[in-house]
């Protein structure tokens, strides 16, 4: 088996799929302050079977041991139940680990099937805890789901199951305590997430809270120990004595990870992604490759190997990604 190799020596086994650019809340950290961005077609975004003929060439033949889907919001696609049930099959076959990151409030009634599937690592994400603001951060009033999917995956077994919280001053920063307590005695790990700049996402200094400050926090209440870890996390992982779920924190802007990044990405449109914040105009597009009968799976393989030589050292800095007016998170899925 080949592995996907870049110019500074990280392994790539990590794909990270975004099935569509849709979703049903409309984040005040996700979306665009003022454009209307124009939704891809559905001839625009890769077919089930070109996502599974894409799965095949990464697990089965260079080296992908995890892939996680995103969006949008991923379960709004539709017969996703029917493409998760093929994903298992590839999964039985390649023995990769099978990861989704959703907003959870089109959850609850997939999760048995979802737990069938061998869905091995749930991420919802939430970032309020109480009704009114939920509404004001999503737009919609649907709290409600979100909590009844969270106790019913950790109910039927779901672990790890991690939360994703992003912070932004004076909107929710007031709320990390509560979030350390949600988890307290259950297996979950809540993630406080770095807020992120993405074209024209309202992002700006004064909202922005670094992972120390969202420490300090939760600091004022309990003591963290740091849990060592060899892997190539995203996370610093914290334990409290007394607790039994876990604290992270994701410092993407106070402190990136670039060092140990083993991810590659697949957006909406089917164009690989070779770093969360490029500015895409070195990548591949599937969708155009999948559909010329001139290339084999060998020929995408060599392909994907020459484009991952492109990928830079580290990601850009706040000013200049600030300026990636393109980059537009739905479309990436984080
Ligand atoms: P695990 O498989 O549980 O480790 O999930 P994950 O943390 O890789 O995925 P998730 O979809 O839950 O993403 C959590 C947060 O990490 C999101 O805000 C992502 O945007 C961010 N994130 C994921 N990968 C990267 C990356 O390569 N670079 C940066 N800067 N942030 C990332
Ligand atoms: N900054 C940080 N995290 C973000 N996410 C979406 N937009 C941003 C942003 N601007 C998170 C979502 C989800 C994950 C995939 O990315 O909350 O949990």
């Amino acid at each position: 088996m080949q592995t996907l190799k870049d110019n500074f020596k990280r392994v790539h086994d990590y794909l990270r799929i975004s099935l569509t650019d849709k979703c049903n809340l409309n984040c005040i950290y996700c979306n665009p302050a003022d454009a209307k961005i124009k939704k891809l077609q559905r001839n625009e975004i890769l077919s089930y079977d070109e996502l599974l003929r894409l799965i095949n060439i990464f697990t089965g033949k260079l080296g992908v041991k995890k892939i996680r889907f995103t969006g949008g919001e991923p379960l709004v696609r539709k017969d996703i139940i029917h493409f998760f049930e093929s994903v298992s099959l590839l999964k039985q076959q390649y023995g990769f680990e099978f990861g989704l990151t959703t907003n959870g409030t089109l959850l609850e009634n997939k999760l048995d099937n979802l737990k069938r599937f061998g869905l091995d690592k749930l991420n919802i994400s939430l970032d309020s805890l109480r009704p009114e603001r939920f509404k004001y951060i999503t737009g919609k009033d649907n709290l409600d789901s979100v909590i009844r999917s969270i106790q019913k995956a950790s109910e039927i077994g779901f672990e790890p199951l991690k939360i994703n919280v992003v912070v932004m001053r004076f909107v929710n920063d007031d709320e990390i305590i509560d979030f350390v307590d949600l988890v307290k005695d259950s297996k979950m790990n809540v993630r406080f997430i770095e807020f992120m700049p993405f074209g024209n996402n309202r992002w700006n200094r004064d909202g922005f809270i670094s992972y120390k400050e969202i420490k300090n926090i939760v600091e004022t209440k309990y003591q963290l120990t740091e849990i060592t870890s060899f892997k190539n996390l995203v996370a610093k992982d914290f334990h409290i004595d007394g607790h039994t779920g876990k604290v992270s924190f994701i410092s993407s802007i106070s402190n990136h990870f670039c060092e140990t990044c083993n991810r590659l990405r697949i957006d909406a449109r089917g164009k690989m992604k070779l770093c969360l914040f490029s500015s895409g105009e070195d990548e591949l597009s599937f969708k155009e490759l999948l559909n010329n009968k001139n290339y084999s799976d060998d020929d995408i393989c060599g392909l994907i190997e020459n484009a991952l030589q492109l990928k830079k050292k580290v990601h850009p800095g706040v000013d200049e990604l600030l300026k990636l007016e393109e980059n537009n998170m739905l479309s990436i899925g984080g």
